[in-house]
């Protein structure tokens, strides 16, 4: 990673996922910061990013984390469960301190695992997540040095994200993978009351989960988990705060065709949105 100049000019908070997910988080964020600018990027032409390995995860994440320090980012959320559990830490020891240690990058797993003990009765607790999140139990170490007494079932839903990406998420093959998931992860432990939804492309398929999950148990979905988080940490952290540009406009950029992303998207935020194409 080299070293690029960067300005320190007031400017957008940056929120990138692999793809439309990160959506999910961005609406949140607007609804409790409207009067930050924002600048979305979703990497769509290389989504999904769950079934990837290691290397090209964080390799792929840096460079998003890059082209939005150089738009002006000084924070960076990475809204994706995957980019969090595979690149944050090492992009936060290794490369935050080569590129610029002042700018920050955020992820979406430690604010979701601060909410699990408010929840829980039982400290039973299922995650869905990508095969990448899942295999790397990002959720089981945070969730254990937090609530150590606390049981983690995590189950890999490969193609829960693929069914988002391409509108199928109200579709009869939703039914059928969502049933299927549901009842393979209530299969490790009955007693399981709260199941945590770590990927932000699954609120896209919520209906289906509260179709068939058992009512008595929580549905967390991480939005407003994270909204409210990055509230506190501007709060908490004037100076980076002071470097977020108010303005409350959002662009929109996307790896994948801008006229694909656009139409999608705006079913997403539940509003019309212009996305421009980027090449990482
Ligand atoms: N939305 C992302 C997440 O939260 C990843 C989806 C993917 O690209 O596989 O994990």
């Amino acid at each position: 990673m080299n070293k690029i100049k960067l300005t320190n000019q007031p400017a957008p908070i940056g929120v990138f996922d692999s793809g439309f997910g990160g959506l999910s988080i961005l609406r949140e964020i607007r609804k409790v910061l409207p009067e930050y600018d924002y600048i979305f990027l979703g990497d769509n032409a290389r989504a999904p990013y769950g079934s990837r390995s290691f290397t090209l995860v964080y390799e792929y994440t840096l460079q998003a984390v890059q082209h939005l320090f150089e738009q002006g980012c000084s924070l960076v959320i990475l809204a994706c469960n995957t980019a969090s559990a595979k690149a944050l830490r090492t992009i936060q020891q290794h490369d935050l301190p080569i590129i610029d240690n002042s700018r920050r990058v955020l992820g979406v797993i430690r604010p979701t695992v601060e909410k699990v003990g408010e929840i829980s009765k039982n400290g039973h607790i299922g995650i869905f997540g990508t095969p990448a999140t899942i295999q790397s139990e990002s959720y089981d170490i945070e969730i254990s040095k937090m609530q150590p007494s606390f049981k983690v079932y995590g189950h890999a839903c490969p193609m829960w994200v693929p069914l988002v990406e391409n509108k199928e998420s109200d579709g009869p093959g939703a039914d059928y993978f969502v049933k299927k998931d549901i009842e393979a992860l209530l299969s490790q432990c009955r007693e399981i009351d709260t199941v945590i939804l770590g990927c932000t492309h699954y609120p896209l398929l919520v209906n289906k989960i509260k179709k068939y999950m058992p009512k008595s148990v929580h549905i967390i979905e991480q939005g407003g988990i994270v909204a409210e988080s990055l509230k506190d940490y501007l709060h908490r952290h004037p100076e980076m705060e002071q470097r977020c540009s108010k303005g409350g406009t959002c662009e929109y950029f996307t790896t994948e065709d801008a006229e694909k992303f656009s139409e999608m998207g705006s079913i997403f935020v539940n509003e019309k949105i212009n996305a421009k194409h980027v090449t990482l």
